[in-house]
């Protein structure tokens, strides 16, 4: 369960401040799938990054599942990251020297799953 309370959003870049989200709320339940859609510079980027905790808000509460991701430290969000986010690019990013399946296996390696287990996943 994905749970956003709240939340406000504000780039700041010398004086510039660009407000994307002022108590914007996001409920995303178990299973459910949802498509995000809107006009460019809407912030649909910026809630994806916020979502998959790779940028922070400025006011707001995160809550995925049990834990609070906003009150999680340097390591706790690395764990977060690790085991609960994944993404899709509209490019991919795979590495094209890299076989099909050692790119399956890349992020299984940064889990620090064993070689053995890694396999039967993959496959
Ligand atoms: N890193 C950034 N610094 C400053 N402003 C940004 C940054 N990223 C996005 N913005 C601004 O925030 C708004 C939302 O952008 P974005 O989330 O990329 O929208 P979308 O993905 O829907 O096109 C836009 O006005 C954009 O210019
Ligand atoms: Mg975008």
């Amino acid at each position: 369960m994905i749970n956003l309370q709240n939340i406000t959003k504000i780039y700041r870049m010398g004086d510039n401040e660009t407000e994307v989200f002022r108590d914007f709320n996001l409920f995303v339940d178990d299973g459910e799938y949802v498509a995000v859609m809107g006009r460019s510079g809407s912030g649909k980027t910026t809630l994806l990054n916020i979502i998959g905790a790779m940028d922070g808000f400025d006011s707001g509460r995160y809550m995925y599942n049990d834990a609070e991701v906003n009150k999680l430290d340097r390591h706790g969000l690395e764990q977060f990251r690790r085991n609960h986010i994944s993404y899709v690019f509209q490019n991919y990013f795979l590495i094209n020297y890299y076989s099909v399946r050692e790119n399956i296996e890349l992020p299984l390696i940064a889990k620090g799953i064993k070689r053995k287990q890694r396999r039967e996943i993959v496959e």
